[in-house]
């Protein structure tokens, strides 16, 4: 076994969108092959690794040509000869030979895509799972948050709020969790042609509906009824992703929602409304990214988990600087946001260290590969966002985690009501 890198190929695939977006495959010189897509984001926080788009006419512009060519010219020379699994060494030599703080030069997406790759061709050489390569203890099976209803950047309707989701908490298993998902599925399927016609089960980018809605309480209203109409009702709860960032403007210091400029203080008494009204146990980005103080409040003021996505960007500095002043306890993880395998993990583990929750999560634009199956497994972080069930970008990663849980057998356990402290 040699795990050296020998050749590193890339090419222009597609996303779940039809955006152009980067493959990497990291060929060892003993010809064992890992190969890993890089997914997009639309609703994207500023603090976000900054990936390289060609700004040509094909494409409308997104054409990845440019960072396809970084990897294969600039990256390729300089790693080639490393051991992939020195996982560390490698991304710190791509951190260093981008030189920026977000990754502009060569791309977030160019060099993700070797981390990821490589990652995968050492676990390949030596024949291991990817979750296990990650870490030898991974056993614990995240609870799915199934976001059934989609509004924000994601939908073509004008629902401000982005994801409206169910937590199968209450599953003996994960396949017991997917179960109950798909029947909540189904029933608000027919909720919705009954309320709103069948023009309005067209699905969103991440697979929920879209269904004409305006109000935040009518789309809660219809996942609930979809919810009691299943003999599964006491085994579910609910999170939102408010994604407010997108609705926040920053010469008024207001957010705009439901046809009101709502200031902080009468954001959070609509969020205190709504806990009072529905059992919501998780809410991500319920103030704008930089909005500190908003977090602060929502956190000691709601006493839900508090995830931070676009305010906390899996970034180890900004986790560092936030989450010790009480703003947020939970961090969205999506690898893409910083950019490699090693400062994400390094992310979890500041979560963790902080009493945080980890909730590992697809972008909206996704490919099929499933490896954040793998990423949520490996780190035990006990919840995973990844979509509705009808797009095969989203399947892909729910039937990783249904091999998954058959792999690890009698030692896989799901995280259930545990979704934040999984043990
Ligand atoms: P994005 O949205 O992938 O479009 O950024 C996901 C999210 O906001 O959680
Ligand atoms: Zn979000």
């Amino acid at each position: 076994m040699d795990l050296r890198i020998r050749e590193i190929d890339a090419r222009e695939i597609l996303d779940c969108r039809g955006n152009p977006t980067v493959q990497v495959d990291v060929i060892l010189n003993d010809g064992t092959m890992g190969r890993a897509d890089v997914p997009a984001g639309r609703s994207t926080g500023a603090n976000e690794a900054k990936e390289l788009r060609d700004g040509e006419k094909r494409y409308g512009g997104m054409g990845v040509r440019k960072a396809v060519a970084n990897v294969k010219e600039i990256i390729q020379p300089e790693v080639k000869g490393m051991d992939a699994s020195k996982q560390r060494e490698l991304d710190a030599a791509l951190i260093a030979l981008d030189g920026t703080p977000d990754k502009s030069r060569l791309g977030a997406n160019a060099i993700l895509g070797v981390s990821l790759a490589a990652a995968r061709a050492a676990a390949n050489a030596l024949h291991m799972p990817l979750y296990r390569y990650i870490n030898v203890n991974a056993h614990v099976l995240p609870v799915p948050l199934l976001n059934l209803i989609n509004g924000g950047k994601h939908a073509s309707n004008d629902l401000e709020f982005q994801e409206f989701c169910i937590f199968p908490v209450g599953a003996e298993t994960f396949s017991e969790a997917m179960e109950i998902a798909m029947a909540v599925y189904e029933e608000l399927r027919m909720i919705i042609i009954e309320k709103y016609g069948k023009i309005a089960a067209n699905v969103g980018d991440e697979g929920g509906f879209a269904p004409p809605i305006i109000k935040v309480r009518e789309a809660m209203d219809n996942l609930v009824m979809a919810v009691e109409r299943t003999p599964y009702a006491n085994k579910i709860v609910y999170g939102l992703d408010c994604a407010t960032t997108h609705l926040y403007n920053p010469e008024t210091n207001k957010y705009t929602l439901e046809g009101n400029e709502l200031t902080t203080d009468e954001l959070l008494a609509f969020y205190k409304d709504l806990l009072k009204d529905y059992p919501i146990v998780s809410m991500e980005d319920p103030f704008s990214e930089d909005d500190v103080d908003g977090f602060v409040r929502a956190t000691k003021e709601l006493q839900i988990q508090i995830v931070g996505d676009d305010f906390l960007c899996t970034n180890p500095r900004l986790i560092k600087e936030r989450v010790p002043l009480g703003a947020s306890n939970a961090l969205l993880l999506k690898v893409n946001q910083i950019g490699t395998l090693s400062e994400a993990l390094d992310a979890a583990e500041l979560a963790y260290r902080n009493s945080c929750g980890v909730m590992v999560s697809e972008r909206s634009g996704e490919t099929e590969d499933p490896i954040i199956a793998d990423l949520v497994v490996g780190i035990n972080a006990g919840q995973i966002k990844t979509g509705a069930t009808i797009r095969g970008e989203r399947t892909a990663k729910y039937n990783r985690l249904l091999q998954i849980e058959q792999e690890l057998g009698s030692s896989a356990v799901y995280a259930g009501r545990n979704f934040k402290i999984p043990f």
